[in-house]
């Protein structure tokens, strides 16, 4: 057997990638204040910004969006979609939003209310955002392992049973829900093991409390339970996802992610409690319950992305894909968060920028070093997103400085990934000139998407 893997597909419709200069990106950037997420998209050549709605569909999902019911109401699309989600998730009662944060909203707005306190392993940024702007506390209580990037456990996205045991007997009155994120994209989308979804789901169940399921990266959470958990080597991925499902009481999914579609979103309830006030609250903002927000072509692409996003060959390529990517940082010293994860590889900018302090953005500054030299654009997982400016004008810090680049579907090819190792290991070997960034404006929620930065 050849030991290359290769993409799984061949490439039918191609999209132009326009080149740019180290000097003009100089320019664009500081146009941009210093924030990667200001850039013009055309202004970058590897964008690996997110692996969110930014995949390729398939013949087969562009072929379904001719089949689009557009009908206000009822639509056929609904239906053939609440099929093959009944059947992957177990679940009778499907809300389709126009993506994951909108499904976030909806149910928490319905399920939660001031003074709550929600556990999770990570809470993903607009998860966290949609509770506490409902005063709700996320709490986050991943495994320990989860904490330490270099660190190298199969499951580092596992719930910390434990202290979910010590909050639940010290403010169980407080918890109207567990929540928990899979793949765990904030600790390095990193998998939960199938042990700990069923642990996790029977302790919630001992104190009365439901199990939600953040299930962005189901499907590459299940081929890592196949790759690493004993006893799942001969299971199919379906039954693998079958039984993740079987654990929740209600999940939340943007399927711009393992749903391979550009756009969309859904709850799925396993009992009517919430039903008939997150259907209601869908009408006020998202739209009517058979179409939430999403042309009913959306509703035909999504019924087909999901299946092939099951697909076993097509994962063993995906999570291979990042592995590469982490081997050849690793042969130019860079640290990352181990092992890879599904959709993403996490940098660890403190290995790259050792000496920076925390409070000049190192994450941030690597991000757009990785820019100016490549025209690659990542992501900082660190201080600027998850630290808070106060009220009294002092900050708060994140307990690690990542930067995530993050693969979007069926896109990019292994050329793509030896020109990032090529322009990382650079970055690393020139790491004494990046200059760190103080915030010169920013909102009070979610202020990495929208601050203005300066030079420090
Ligand atoms: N939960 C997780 C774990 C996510 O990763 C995301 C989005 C959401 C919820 C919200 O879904 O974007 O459809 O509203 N993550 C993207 C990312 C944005 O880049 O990781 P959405």
């Amino acid at each position: 057997m050849p030991r290359t893997l290769i993409e799984p597909f061949r490439i039918k419709s191609v999209e132009p990638i326009r080149m740019t200069t180290r000097g003009e990106r100089e320019r664009l950037l500081e146009e941009a204040k210093l924030n990667v997420f200001r850039l013009h998209a055309d202004d970058v050549l590897i964008d690996w910004l997110t692996d969110s709605g930014t995949g390729a569909m398939s013949a087969r999902q562009w072929a379904a969006i001719m089949e689009g019911d557009e009908s206000y109401a009822g639509a056929r699309s609904f239906f053939r979609l609440e099929a093959v989600i009944r059947d992957l998730t177990g679940m009778p009662h499907f809300i389709p939003t126009h993506q994951g944060r909108a499904a976030e909203k909806v149910l928490f707005s319905v399920a939660c209310k001031s003074g709550n306190l929600v556990p999770n392993n990570s809470h993903f940024d607009t998860t966290r955002a949609n509770l506490e702007y409902l005063g709700v506390e996320a709490v986050d209580l991943v495994v320990p392992e989860g904490l330490q990037p270099a660190l190298v456990h199969p499951f580092k996205g596992n719930i910390d049973l434990a202290r979910v045991e010590r909050l639940l007997a010290e403010h169980g009155e407080r918890i109207p829900f567990g929540m928990i994120t899979v793949t765990n994209n904030t600790g390095g989308g990193q998998p939960v093991s199938m042990a700990n979804l069923r642990a996790y789901s029977a302790l919630l169940k001992k104190h009365g409390k439901p199990l939600v399921m953040d299930v962005c990266r189901f499907a590459e959470n299940a081929m890592f339970v196949k790759m690493r958990e004993p006893g799942y080597e001969d299971t199919p991925i379906r039954s693998i996802v079958q039984e993740m499902f079987s654990y929740a009481d209600a999940c939340t999914m943007s399927a711009k992610k393992d749903g391979m579609v550009n756009i969309g979103g859904f709850i799925v309830l396993r009992n009517a409690e919430w039903l008939e006030a997150a259907r209601n609250l869908l009408i006020l903002t998202e739209g009517f319950p058979t179409y939430g927000g999403l042309a009913g072509r959306d509703l035909e692409a999504l019924a087909v992305g999901l299946q092939e996003g099951i697909d076993e060959d097509y994962l063993r390529y995906r999570l291979r894909t990042a592995e590469y990517l982490g081997e050849r940082l690793d042969a130019a010293g860079v640290g990352f968060v181990r092992p890879t994860g599904g959709h993403a590889v996490y940098i660890d900018a403190r290995t790259v920028l050792p000496d920076m302090p925390v409070a000049h953005y190192p994450a941030w500054a690597l991000c757009n070093a990785l820019y100016l030299e490549g025209g690659i654009r990542g992501v900082e997982i660190g201080s600027v997103m998850f630290g808070k400016h106060l009220d009294d004008g002092t900050e708060t810090y994140h307990s690690m400085e990542l930067v995530r680049l993050a693969f979007p579907r069926r896109m990019y090819t292994q050329s793509h990934f030896d020109y990032a190792a090529e322009v990382i290991a650079d970055v690393k070997k020139h790491a004494a000139a990046i200059r760190g960034v103080r915030i010169v404006k920013q909102p009070k929620f979610l202020r990495h998407f929208t601050c203005e930065c300066a030079w420090v």
